[in-house]
């Protein structure tokens, strides 16, 4: 994050952070989410935090804020609430992505766990490394400490090891995810962007309008060989908080002899 924040403020480019795996995650002493112009979160059934399906915008720029208040939520904020008041961006046409009372109520409570959750997260992984042999290579990352912990990632030396290990966990009951293997998390599959479709009306795609011809757009299929190689050569089981010491020994044995 340092080296594309260095960029993005030498070229005048705003960052927005994807952190919406990473609620209650931090980089160093800094939140993940606050580390850029503005930060997304989403609340969905496979993230940190559920409240059923939304999300979260954070940034600490009026501007930003205001402007995306307005794309949120664009006529009922203004009409049954105060929130527009002391607005200075001009209203636009958005969108009407307002979160209902219901998973606003269920998020206020989920937030209050979240420490306990990322606590208890970080037991049950660690302790699960803690007992595994020394044929496994954990996932390298760039802050341990701050690991949401939501998942235990290995990397292998070849795809074949880590099929092979994936297949014999799934074997014993343990389901291992390959990140090669999901889908649109995996740019090869963005055919939009592949593509070059931003919108469906031409005169609204950024890659059709006149004064973005001339940027670089010349995406292929393996212009990203060694992102493509780690996701291929990396699998990953889900953490739950839940983890009792009986499903930890379990998970660890199944682990230990899959390679
Ligand atoms: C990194 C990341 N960003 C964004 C999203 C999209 O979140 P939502 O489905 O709440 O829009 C996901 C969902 O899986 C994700 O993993």
């Amino acid at each position: 994050m340092d080296a594309i924040c260095e960029l993005a403020k030498k070229y005048n480019i705003a960052v927005v952070e994807d952190a919406c795996q990473s609620t209650g995650g931090k980089f160093g002493d800094k939140d993940l989410g606050t580390i850029g112009d503005a930060g997304a979160y989403s609340y969905n059934y496979f993230k940190v935090l559920s409240a059923g399906e939304g999300g979260a915008l954070v940034t600490e720029n009026r501007k930003i804020y205001e402007r995306a208040l307005i794309y949120h939520d664009s006529s009922a904020v203004a009409f049954f609430g105060t929130q527009l008041d002391g607005i200075k961006e001009p209203l636009f046409g958005g969108t009407e992505f307002r979160i209902s009372d219901i998973t606003g109520a269920i998020l206020r409570e989920q937030l209050k766990k979240l420490p306990l959750i990322i606590e208890d997260l970080h037991k049950n992984k660690f302790a699960v490394i803690e007992k595994l042999n020394d044929k496994l290579t954990v996932a390298p990352s760039h802050d341990a400490q701050g690991d949401c912990a939501t998942t235990l990632a290995f990397r292998f030396e070849t795809e074949e090891e880590t099929r092979s290990f994936a297949a014999n966990c799934k074997e014993k009951g343990l389901e291992v995810t390959i990140p090669a293997d999901t889908g649109k998390h995996v740019y090869t599959n963005w055919t939009q962007i592949m593509e070059k479709r931003g919108a469906l009306h031409p005169a609204m795609d950024p890659f059709r309008m006149k004064e973005n011809q001339g940027l670089q757009m010349d995406y292929t299929m393996d212009m990203c060989p060694k992102t493509l190689d780690y996701l291929a050569r990396t699998a990953y089981i889900w953490v739950s908080p839940d983890w009792t010491e009986e499903n930890r020994n379990d998970i660890a044995e199944i682990i230990n002899n899959a390679v």
